[in-house]
Formats: structure tokens, sequence, C-alpha cells
């Protein structure tokens, strides 16, 4: 609450890539026990982007059903998160701000720290709100996990991006106060400026994660947050599904709660379906968890959701949300299943190629290969620029 009024996600709309590739496929490739994908990790395929495709196309995909329904005038500050960033110095909400039409009359800025971008872009567009309820705060956060051929960290792939329109008196879910927040120095993940794919100390890193769960639920909990039997639903950041699982167990163990596995399913399973068909999307993935529990789960109405925020290095964040009342008639469940079902199936020899493709970097003029059927397109490269068009 801020004086009267509430401040929160008053609409949500994501968006992934032309392609999927299974587990299934995957398995049948590298001999790995297709259940160890299935049970083990709790996925099912990843998204896997089109020549065409990348963290600016997903992220316009996602913002236009947003901006068509509620225009753009109260729309006075985009922060664009992502790890997967395309240019050093200039921000990705600038093409996506353009592909759009979005008056000029607005601040953009591109955050980053691992997967908890999106988590400090929702705080901080909160406190742009708080300070001006006219405005509305357009949050983005758009990546592609990608990770070396024939390592561990390949079967946690994916990319998506989550568009989060913030405002005063929210139509979805009301953000509340305090979050717990935890920082450690830990190079579980990273990815040097001259790397295209992440690495990964992948027994570290889940450590890490849940060294990062006791650590911002001890400083929630300080703060004088709600108590862990208040919330009905948890919603974890996923680098692959049954790393929620984990976390929550963990949680669990360290509040000296009873771990009952049926009741870790009600609070968390809901969270996972769209995550366990697209994969890790590294900064949406948690956002792409509450899509889910918002669209398939019965009405949650008034009810608290716990939100786990974590990003490797390492920086996490506990907040909790209330649902809002009459929020099922602003979801968007139909289009949502519908970018879902859309992705072309592609057997494991096109998905090595796209993951062995990088664009030229010689600042030559190319015309980038016309794949993907989504709204916008990575249309070339010319003199170190590139260039997106609608499709
Ligand atoms: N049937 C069912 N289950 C099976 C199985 C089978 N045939 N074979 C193995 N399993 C189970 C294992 O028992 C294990 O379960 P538990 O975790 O419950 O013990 C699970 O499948 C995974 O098996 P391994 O631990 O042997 O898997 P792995 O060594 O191949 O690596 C991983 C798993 C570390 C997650 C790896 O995929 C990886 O490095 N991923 C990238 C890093 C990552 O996602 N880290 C998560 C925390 S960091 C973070 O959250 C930030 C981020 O987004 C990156």
């Amino acid at each position: 609450m801020s004086g009267d009024f509430t401040i929160g996600i008053h609409d949500l709309s994501f968006a992934t890539t032309q392609f999927v590739l299974t587990h299934a496929t995957l398995a049948a490739y590298n001999g790995t026990p297709v259940g160890k994908y299935h049970a083990g990790i709790g996925q099912r395929s990843m998204s896997v982007p089109a020549a065409d495709e990348d963290v600016v196309t997903m992220a316009a995909a996602a913002v236009a059903p947003i901006v068509s329904r509620h225009g753009s005038d109260l729309i006075r500050t985009i922060v664009f998160a992502t790890e997967t960033s395309i240019d050093q110095a200039r921000a990705a909400g600038i093409p996506v701000h353009s592909l759009l039409g979005l008056p000029s009359a607005t601040r953009i800025v591109e955050l980053k720290q691992a997967c908890y971008g999106a988590t400090a872009a929702l705080q901080f567009a909160i406190g742009l709100v708080r300070r001006d309820r006219s405005q509305q705060v357009l949050v983005i956060a758009s990546d592609v996990s990608k990770y070396d051929l024939d390592t561990p960290g390949e079967a946690t792939q994916g990319a998506a991006a989550v568009a989060m329109l913030v405002s005063a008196d929210p139509a979805l879910v009301r953000i509340e106060d305090p979050s717990g927040v935890f920082t450690a120095d830990i190079m579980d993940f990273w990815r040097p400026n001259y790397r295209a794919t992440a690495l990964v100390d992948g027994k570290e890193s889940v450590s890490a994660y849940l060294q990062a769960v006791e650590g911002a639920w001890k400083d929630y909990a300080e703060q004088g947050g709600r108590r862990l039997d208040e919330f009905s639903a948890f919603c974890y950041h996923q680098p692959f599904t049954k790393m929620a699982y984990k976390a929550h167990r963990h949680l669990l163990q360290y509040c000296g709660s009873n771990i009952d596995e049926g009741e870790i399913t009600r609070v968390i399973g809901q969270t996972t379906a769209y995550n366990t068909v697209i994969g890790n999307s590294y900064t949406a993935s948690m956002y792409l968890g509450l899509a889910a529990l918002l669209d398939n789960a019965d009405d949650l109405s008034h009810q608290a959701i716990g939100f786990l925020s974590y990003g490797s290095g390492s920086v996490a964040e506990f907040f909790a949300g209330t649902v809002v009342p009459g929020y099922r008639s602003h979801l968007r469940r139909a289009a949502h299943h519908e970018v879902i079902v859309r992705r072309q199936e592609i057997d494991y020899a096109k998905y090595r190629e796209l993951h062995e493709q990088s664009l030229p970097v010689d600042g030559g003029d190319y015309r980038v290969p016309r794949e993907t059927t989504g709204p916008y397109r990575l249309a070339a490269l010319s003199g170190h620029k590139r260039i997106y068009e609608p499709r």
C-alpha cells in the first residue's frame, strides 16, 4: 500500500520462440535416459530461437498485446531486464520502443543481474509509480538461455520474454512491502563478454540458489514479512522446474516446517506448467511461473503468493503479492496457450545448426534468413547495427 492506493502488476503477457526441441529428441541423441529430463529435472521441451529472433523480437511480441489493450499514453518508463544483452551500450528496450511506435516522452534503461534483473526492474517500477501514481512502467524480461552443446547445462536451455505493466490499483497482483534481499559473491554461473554461452558450476549453482533462498527468507522475516503458512502458492525462479521443488523443500526445512510432498506440489505445481515446456528463460522465468499460476489455478482472489527471485552470482529477493479480485477477466490464457502450441518442433540436426550459428561481426551487410512466423524479426545486419522489422 502507498497512501490510499496499491501498486503492482496490471497486465502480463509473454512470448517465446518459433522453434521447440523436445527433451525426448535430445535424449535420443545423447543417450541420456529421458526420465532424467522428464522426472529428474522436470523438463519436457525447450524453446529455441529462429535465426531471425532474439531478445528484442521476443520482447516486442510480448509487449504488443499490452499496448494494444491499454494504449501507451501513461507509459513513461521502460525497464528492460536481460542477461542476453545485444549491445554493451544501448538498451534493448529502444528497438522495442521503436518497433511498437511508442511515444518519444519515455525513459528507457536496461538492467542486469543474471536471472534476478526483472525483479529489480519491478521494484524500481513500483518506486516510480509510488512517486507519481498516474504513470505506468513497462517492465520487460527477455532472455535466451544458452549453454555449450553436450554439457549438462544443455538440457536447461530455453527462451522467452515476459512484459508486465506496473501501475497503481493493478488488475492482477498487488506487490507488498517488505522484501527480503540477499547477496553473496559466488561464481556459480556467469558469461564473460566474449562468450555466447554461459559458464556454470552446476552443483555449486544449485547450492548457491538454496543458500540464497535461506538468506532472502531470513531477511524477509526480519523485515516483518508474512508467515510461511499465509501463502497459497510460491513462484520460484525455475532454471528447471524441479529446482522450485528443491527450493521450497529447503525453505520448509530451514523454517522447521513439516515436509509434506503433496502440500509442496499443491503450492508449486501450477507455477511450472509453462516453464516445463519453454525451459529456462532466465529473467523471465519466475514471471512465467506467475503467468502459469494465474492462468491455470482456481480462483486466487485475495490470496497471497510468495516470490523468490534468484540471480546467480548471486542476488535473491523474497517478496509477497496479493491476487486482486476480478483478475481472471484480465488474463491472457488463450493467447499464452497459442504462443506455446504455435512453436514448430525441430529435429536434433536443425537444433544443432541453430545453436552453432552466430551473427557475423565484420560490420558488413547481411540479410538474416527469414524463419520466424512471429510478429517481429531481426531482418539484417549493416554497419554493426541490428535492423528489426515487423513481419
Ligand atoms: N530418472 C529419473 N531421475 C533421474 C534419472 C533417471 N533416469 N537420472 C538422474 N535423475 C535425477 C537425479 O537423481 C537428479 O535428481 P536430484 O537433483 O533430485 O538429485 C536429477 O535427475 C539431475 O541429475 P544430475 O544432478 O545428475 O544432473 P546433471 O549433473 O546432469 O546436472 C544440472 C543437472 C546441474 C541442473 C545441470 O543441468 C546444469 O548445470 N544446469 C545449468 C545450471 C542450473 O540450471 N543451475 C540451477 C541453479 S542456478 C540458477 O537458478 C540460475 C540460472 O537460471 C542458471
